[in-house]
């Protein structure tokens, strides 16, 4: 009698029935019948004994990075493609992902070095590929097209050309003939990217997986997927700016975290290197409630405008609302002015927005927010050549962050000549004497206004 389970979609959780709402992840409409397969039993051999080597004695010679010549692409990698690896890079639909890979395809394909490489789509035809290919300007001899979905086939295709680098758009698309499942499936992925991962690794060529993302944002598919990858990237963006962000959430062989910055255009997909130039393009001088923040993102400094708006009420709750930043986060540092430096903000609403469409995680991003609330409650402006960075307890002290000395660098090099910063990261970026408006005749140094307090940050600078 054929057995079948009850397997989320979402998250990849198996039930003993059908349910609505699965109880791991908690989504609703996930949970989807699957027949499970009878497996084969096999009688356990008996093993081999293997080589060991030792660490040092191991040769990397043979396996260098590939450069994709995409620069912002291969900071986010870890320096290139490193032969055998499996990427995964997911993003919402229609923000890049096929154009990105089709012009690293070429770029890889021209390479003489590399051999040729070999772009798998399955949801447009070769001559869709060929067209845009053609308006992007990413066409060469050496990057083979095939429209396939067949696992079986793919593999056979991949096992006869022997290309340097493999490129499946998408995984959800690939199906297995083996499994009956439907395409985009738990097991469907599963299987499908494993073979496909395993064939990598035992040939030595790099393969590159397409995963959509569902609503909430996260990659479609098992959660397993994400272990079985050497790299995780996301490509991000927001429909209203033309500009994305290529984000390193997982990398066995370079820094996580790492961006990289493009912007959309009608030629395909152009690197930003001077990214912060970017964020802060349409920054307005000497309005409440505008401060710049140095961030980090990876191991690169970014510059990013923090917008605070602060406005009566009509509301019985007031709204605490948040874009770019974690809205808990801007909950409790909400509280924590109404505490420690008292501004009766339980009668307010409160917008907080990181112009330009960045995203920022960092706790460092704390003295930037509420500086930012309090030059909005208060209407005053913050000085224009003013950049800000450092963490806020509950108690209203200001804690050191990572990497001032990169952060200060960044706000230079940008023409800010001061910064407001914890007085723990005093001494670093002391030490590291930069000189602010290097390019400028008046060079002087960089003024530091180190505080250990909000409330000492807002009676310096507002
Ligand atoms: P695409 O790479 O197909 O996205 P994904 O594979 O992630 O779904 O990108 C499609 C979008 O990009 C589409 O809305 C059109 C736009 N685009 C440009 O603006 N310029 C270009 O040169 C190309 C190729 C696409
Ligand atoms: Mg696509």
């Amino acid at each position: 009698m054929a057995k079948s389970l009850f397997v989320c979609q979402s998250c990849g959780a198996e039930h003993r029935k059908w349910m609505g709402q699965c109880t791991d992840c908690g989504d609703w409409n996930a949970v989807t019948e699957q027949v499970i397969e009878a497996a084969a039993i096999r009688s356990v051999g008996k093993g081999q004994a293997l080589e060991a080597s030792s660490i040092t004695s191991i040769n990397l010679e043979n396996s260098p990075r590939r450069s994709t010549y995409i620069e912002e692409l291969d900071r986010v990698l870890g320096g290139g493609l490193v032969p055998g690896s499996a990427v995964l890079i997911g993003g919402d639909p229609g923000i890049g992902k096929s154009t990105l890979l089709l012009q690293a395809a070429a770029k890889l394909a021209a390479d003489k070095k590399n051999g040729t490489v070999l772009y798998i789509t399955g949801e447009e035809s070769i001559q869709q590929v060929h067209l845009r290919g053609e308006r992007i300007d990413a066409l060469h001899d050496d990057l083979l097209l095939i429209s396939a979905c067949e696992l079986e086939s793919i593999l056979a295709t991949i096992a006869k050309l022997k290309p340097s680098t493999v490129i499946i758009d998408s995984i959800q698309t690939t199906v297995s003939s083996r499994l009956s499942s439907a395409p985009g499936t738990v097991s469907q992925v599963r299987d499908c990217s494993a073979a496909l991962i395993q064939h990598a690794k035992a040939h030595g060529h790099v393969v590159i997986l397409v995963g959509h993302v569902t609503k909430q944002g996260a990659l479609a598919g098992p959660r397993v997927l994400e272990h079985m990858v050497d790299a995780v990237i996301y490509f991000e963006g927001d429909r209203g700016h033309a500009h994305r962000i290529l984000r390193a959430v997982k990398n066995r062989f370079g820094p996580a975290g790492e961006i990289g910055v493009f912007e959309m255009c009608d030629r395909g997909l152009i690197g930003i290197r001077d990214a912060s130039r970017l964020f802060l393009a349409e920054r307005a001088k000497d309005t409440p409630g505008s401060v710049v923040l140095a961030c980090m993102e990876g191991t690169r400094p970014l510059m990013v405008e923090v917008q605070a708006l602060i406005a009566p009420t009509v509301y019985a709750t007031p709204k605490r609302s948040a874009v770019g930043v974690d809205a808990n986060r801007v909950g409790m540092l909400t509280a924590v002015l109404e505490r420690r430096i008292g501004l009766p903000l339980s009668q307010h609403d409160v917008y907080i927005n990181i112009a330009g469409g960045a995203r920022i995680a960092e706790p460092a991003a704390d003295l930037a927010i509420l500086l930012a609330m309090v030059s909005a409650f208060q209407d005053k402006p913050v000085p224009e050549d003013i950049a800000v960075f450092g963490e806020v307890g509950l108690t209203g002290e200001v804690r050191p962050v990572g990497q001032p000395e990169a952060r200060a660098k960044e706000a230079v090099n940008l023409g800010f000549s001061r910064i407001l910063l914890p007085a723990e990261n005093h001494e670093r970026v002391q030490k590291a004497n930069i000189i602010a408006n290097m390019r400028s005749d008046n060079a002087k140094p960089l003024v530091l206004t180190a505080v250990r307090h909000l409330s000492e940050a807002a009676q310096k600078i507002l």
